[in-house]
């Protein structure tokens, strides 16, 4: 399947570094599919410059409500008005700075897909749930409670984040994200069936141009989910070429 690349910018930048940014990566690559998510005030212009480029553009959360008194959160149909097409839901940032749990991320990926957004919903492990040996338990839970219905047939797509490699420098070994890999696709046919070989499966975690090849070698990574390195448009398209 042909992989994407996307960058989580998180909360980094002005809206001059924003659109500088998206002017760096407007091109693309020819091999994979590229998404940057800026945060929220910057979605609209940075789809304005990305405006007839082959990259797309993602939300960094929504709300699961379609309207209402929700002060200081966006609906997902508002950030899809807005030029988004996608989605990240569930990243381990916002369950653990907003006590997001499965059921609030599996409530939001409902209403992004509602409201024509693609999800890509976030899983990982703590550094003391990989050490008690419990990583791929963690991460079938979470992909249990947090998938909603109809999510592998919408095109939703998955991003494992091990949250220890987050802005580290550290990731796990080749073999262990090719067993968690393995697990969530193996986790995903029995739950949707056939239609989830086709379900993308992201790597998230300190993915760098220097261990991306190694990383998209694996059997079940169709891509990745990038932080830092996505905010110097070099170093995310040297990543997006290394598929
Ligand atoms: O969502 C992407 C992210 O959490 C990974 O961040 O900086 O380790 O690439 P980073």
């Amino acid at each position: 399947m042909r992989p994407l690349i996307a960058g989580n910018w998180k909360m980094h930048g002005t809206l001059r570094e924003a659109a500088r940014l998206a002017e760096g990566v407007r091109e693309g690559v020819k091999g994979a599919d590229l998404l940057v998510c800026p945060p929220a005030v910057h979605l609209h212009p940075v789809a304005v410059v990305l405006l007839g480029s082959p990259v797309a553009v993602g939300a960094q959360d929504c709300h699961a409500a379609a309207k209402g008194a929700h002060t200081g959160d966006l609906s997902a149909e508002m950030v899809r008005d807005v030029g988004a097409t996608h989605v990240i839901l569930g990243h381990s940032e916002r369950r653990a700075n907003h006590g997001e749990t499965d059921a609030d991320v599996r409530a939001k990926a409902e209403a992004a897909l509602a409201a024509g957004l693609i999800p890509i919903v976030c899983v990982g492990e703590t550094e003391a749930e990989r050490l008690a040996g419990e990583a791929e338990a963690v991460v079938t839970k979470q992909l249990a409670g947090s998938l909603p219905d109809g999510f592998a047939a919408a095109g939703g797509i998955v991003a494992y984040e091990p949250v220890w490699a987050i802005g580290t420098g550290r990731t796990p070994t080749e073999a262990e994200v090719a067993a968690i890999h393995g697990t969530m696709r193996q986790s995903l046919v029995g739950r949707f069936g056939e239609k989830a070989q086709g379900t993308r499966l992201l790597y998230g975690g300190s993915v760098k141009p220097g261990n991306a090849a190694g990383i998209f070698a694996l059997a079940n990574v169709d891509g990745a989910l990038v932080g830092g390195a996505s905010l110097v448009a070099a170093d995310f398209l040297a990543i997006a070429q290394a598929f």
